[in-house]
C-alpha cells in the first residue's frame, strides 16, 4: 500500500510496500539487461538507486536465462536482492511490431521468477495514429488486463494505459484499469512524445491520464528516462520512473546533466563531482577503450540522474518544486512552452493537490510564474473575500508589508488594494498570507507581468463604484481616478481586516460568522497576532509564517455554522472519535466523508457524524486522498476538542 509522506505541486514523496521491501518514491529504477550488464544491479544499488527494472521477454525468449530464473528465480539470477520490476515485451512491440508470446503466459511467467513488480502485455499505441486503431489496440489492451489481473498473484501487478493521443482514449483507459485494481499504473506510449520533444503533449497525456487514475495507487512514466524531465513529472503526479538513457546515451558517447546532454567530444571540463567525473577528464575518458568509455559514462550518467531524482526529493520537502520545474523549463524552449500552455484546462485538477501554504518563498523569475498554482488559486480566493467597501484605491508595489509603508488600512468606504505585478491584486487586508507576503521579484517588470496586472485590476475593479489610482499606476495604464496623497482615505479598521482574513482562508461568510464581534491583539511587530470573541474568548490565533487563521476550540465551533460539510472531515467510527476528542491524528482510512473542496495544508474541523466537534488541524490530504487513501495521516490534529 502507498502513502504520502511529504508533496508540493502534485507530487510526492511516498513509501510503498513491495514484498517487504520499503520503496521511497520518486522512484527511478536503471533498465538492466538480463544477458550483459558492465554496471550489476548490485553496483546501482550501491550507488544509491533502490532497484532496477529488466524485460523478462528476453529472459523468457533465452532458453538459458530461461531455465535459470524459473529455477533460481530472477534476484538470484541477476544477484541483487533489492527491487526488481520487469516489463512484459511491450517495448520490443512497439519497436518491432510484434512478439512471441502469450499475453498471459508472460504474467504468468513473470510471477513465477518472482519479479516484485510484473507488467501486462500492453500495446504501446504511438501518439497521432487514427482514433479507430487506438481505440482498437485500447480495447485488446483492456481485454488482456482483465485476464491478467485473474492471475493468482503474490508480487505486484502493474496495469498500463493507453489510448495514444486521444484525450477521451486514455480518459477510457485510466477509468476502466482503475477499476481492476492493479497495484501501480504506467503512462505508456508516450517514449516518441519525449524523443521528439513534444512535452505538451505529454502533460495533457499526464494530466488527462492522472485524473481518472485511482489517487492512492503509484503512477510510472514508461520510458522517460532523461533527468532533464523528472522533476516537470514528478510535478504531475508521476512517482516511477524507468531509465535506459544512461547506458544508450553512454554508448553514443552522450553525457546526461539535469538540463540535457552534452557530447564527451565537445567537452574539455566535467562539471560534476561525482567518481568518474572526479578520476578522469573528458580527454582521459577519450582515450579509453570503447568499452570502458561507454561503462564510465554510463556511471557517470547514473550519478547524475540520482543527482536529479535526490534534489527533486529535497524540492518536495522543501516545498519548492515549482521553482526547480521553472528552471529545469529554461534547458529546453518546448519544456518552458507546456509549462506556459500545457496547463491551461486543468488548473481545477493541480489545484485540488497544490498545498495552501508552503515553507518556501515565491520567486519570480519570469512570466511562466504568472500560471503558477499559487496564483491562479489567490484570484479564485478573491472572489470569496465580502466586499466591505463602495471603492477602490489602488497602490503601486513597494515595500512590504504595504499598509504599514503606506500608513493606511481598508475601511468601510476604501477598499485598498496594491495593484501586483505578480497576484495582480493584493487586498491590504490579506496581505500578510501566503503567498502574497512571501513573495519576491525582480525590480523592473516585464510586459506579461504589466498585460496581468492591467487585467485582472480592470476585471475586479468592476465591483466598485469608483475605482482611485495613485498616480504612479499611471504610467502603467490602469485605469481610475488619479491621486498623489492617501490623506482621503479614512483610518481603516482591524475588525474588518480579520474578517477579510477569514473569508480568505475559510471562504465566503466565514468572516461575518466568526468575527463579527472580535477583537483584535496586535504582536510588536504590528501584525494580527490573536483574536478574541466579544466576550473575551480567544477564537484563533495568527500564525506568523503564514498569516493563516488556526482556530482555537472556540473558533472550531464558530466555524460549526457555516453550512455542513464546508471546512469538514467527519468521522463514523465512534471509537475513533475518542482519541481524536483525545487529540490524536486522524487516519485517512477512517474517514466516511469530507468537505469535497478540502486542499492538502488547509485548516479543517474535524466532526462527528452527528457534526459534533473533535478536533482541528491541519488536511494532509485533499478530499479525494482522504476518501482513497487506506494508509496515513488525514488531518494532523493540532487541538482535541477535550485536550
Ligand atoms: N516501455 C516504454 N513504453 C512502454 C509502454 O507503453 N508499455 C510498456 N509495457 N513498456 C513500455
Ligand atoms: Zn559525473
Amino acid at each position: 500500500m502507498f502513502e504520502i509522506k511529504y508533496r508540493d505541486a502534485m507530487g510526492r514523496i511516498g513509501i510503498f510496500d513491495v514484498n517487504g521491501k520499503k520503496i521511497t518514491t520518486p522512484l527511478i529504477l536503471p533498465v538492466i539487461n538480463p544477458r550483459i550488464n558492465k554496471i550489476t544491479p548490485r553496483e546501482i544499488n550501491e550507488i544509491g538507486f533502490q532497484g532496477v527494472i529488466t524485460n523478462s521477454y528476453i529472459i523468457n525468449n533465452d532458453p538459458v536465462l530461461r531455465e535459470r530464473a524459473l529455477k533460481e528465480g530472477l534476484h538470484k539470477l541477476l544477484d541483487f536482492n533489492g527491487l526488481i520490476m520487469t516489463d512484459s515485451g511491450s517495448f520490443q512491440l512497439f519497436r518491432y511490431g510484434r512478439v512471441h508470446v502469450d499475453p498471459v503466459e508472460i504474467v504468468k511467467f513473470q510471477e513465477a521468477i518472482k519479479s516484485d513488480i510484473a507488467v501486462i502485455l500492453d500495446i504501446p499505441t504511438p501518439p497521432d495514429v487514427s482514433h479507430e486503431r487506438a481505440s482498437r489496440e485500447l480495447q485488446e489492451t483492456l481485454k488482456r488486463a482483465k485476464a491478467s489481473i485473474k492471475i493468482p498473484r503474490k508480487n505486484f501487478l502493474a496495469g498500463t494505459i493507453q489510448g495514444s493521443t486521444h484525450m477521451d482514449l486514455r480518459e477510457k483507459s485510466a477509468k476502466e484499469m482503475g477499476k481492476l485494481g492493479f497495484d501501480i499504473y504506467p503512462i505508456g506510449g508516450v517514449v516518441p512524445l519525449m524523443e521528439n520533444y513534444r512535452f505538451s503533449d505529454l502533460t495533457k497525456v499526464i494530466l488527462h491520464s492522472k485524473k481518472h487514475l485511482p489517487v492512492e495507487k503509484p503512477v510510472h512514466l514508461f520510458g522517460a528516462g532523461h533527468p532533464m524531465i523528472f522533476a516537470f513529472a514528478v510535478a504531475l503526479g508521476c512517482d516511477i520512473f524507468d531509465s535506459a538513457a544512461y547506458a544508450l546515451y553512454a554508448k553514443d558517447g552522450r553525457y546526461i546533466t539535469s538540463e540535457g546532454t552534452k557530447h564527451l567530444d565537445n567537452m574539455t571540463d566535467f562539471p560534476c563531482p561525482c567518481k568518474v567525473c572526479s578520476n578522469y577528464s573528458p580527454k582521459e575518458l577519450l582515450s579509453l577503450s570503447f568499452d570502458e568509455r561507454t561503462t564510465a559514462l554510463a556511471r557517470h550518467n547514473l550519478y547524475a540522474t540520482l543527482a536529479e531524482i535526490n534534489l527533486i526529493k529535497e524540492s518536495i520537502r522543501n516545498e519548492s518544486l515549482w521553482g526547480l520545474v521553472q528552471r529545469r523549463a529554461r534547458s529546453h524552449p518546448a519544456l518552458l512552452d507546456a509549462l506556459i500552455h500545457a496547463f491551461n484546462g486543468y488548473s481545477d485538477q493541480i489545484l485540488r493537490y497544490n498545498p495552501v501554504t508552503k515553507k518556501s518563498a515565491f520567486f519570480y523569475f519570469g512570466p511562466e510564474a504568472l500560471k503558477r498554482p499559487e496564483v491562479i488559486r489567490h484570484l479564485e480566493r478573491l472572489k470569496e473575500i465580502k466586499k466591505r467597501a463602495e471603492n477602490l484605491v489602488l497602490l503601486p508595489d513597494q515595500e512590504k508589508p504595504y499598509a504599514d509603508h503606506y500608513g493606511i488600512k481598508s475601511g468601510s468606504r476604501f477598499h485598498v488594494c496594491i495593484a501586483s505585478p505578480v497576484f495582480g491584486i493584493i487586498p491590504l487586508e490579506v496581505e500578510e498570507i501566503y503567498p502574497l507576503n512571501q513573495h519576491e521579484r525582480p525590480e523592473n517588470l516585464d510586459a506579461d507581468q504589466i498585460e496581468f496586472m492591467q487585467k485582472t485590476v480592470k476585471a475586479y475593479s468592476l465591483d466598485f463604484k469608483k475605482t482611485y489610482i495613485h498616480e504612479d499606476l499611471e504610467t502603467l495604464k490602469i485605469e481610475g481616478e488619479s491621486f498623489k496623497d492617501t490623506d482621503f482615505v479614512e483610518k481603516g479598521d482591524d475588525n474588518l481586516k480579520i474578517r477579510s482574513m477569514a473569508d480568505y482562508q475559510f471562504g465566503r461568510g466565514a468572516g461575518d460568522t466568526l468575527f463579527m464581534e472580535a477583537r483584535v491583539e496586535f504582536a510588536r511587530t504590528g501584525r494580527i497576532r490573536r483574536v478574541y470573541s466579544g466576550d473575551d474568548e480567544l477564537l484563533a490565533t495568527v500564525r506568523a509564517s503564514d498569516g493563516f487563521l488556526i482556530p482555537t476550540k472556540k473558533g472550531a465551533t464558530s466555524l460549526l455554522k457555516l453550512e455542513y460539510p464546508r471546512n469538514r472531515v467527519v468521522i463514523g467510527d465512534p471509537e475513533v472519535c475518542e482519541f481524536v476528542k483525545d487529540g490524536k491524528s486522524v487516519f485517512a482510512k477512517f474517514v466516511t466523508e469530507c468537505d469535497p473542496e478540502i486542499r492538502p495544508y488547509q485548516e479543517v474541523i474535524v466532526v462527528d457524524k452527528d457534526d459534533i466537534l473533535l478536533a482541528s488541524g491541519k488536511a494532509l490530504l485533499n478530499s479525494n486522498e482522504m476518501h482513497a487513501f487506506e494508509r496515513g495521516i488525514a488531518v494532523k490534529v493540532r487541538r482535541g476538542a477535550e485536550d
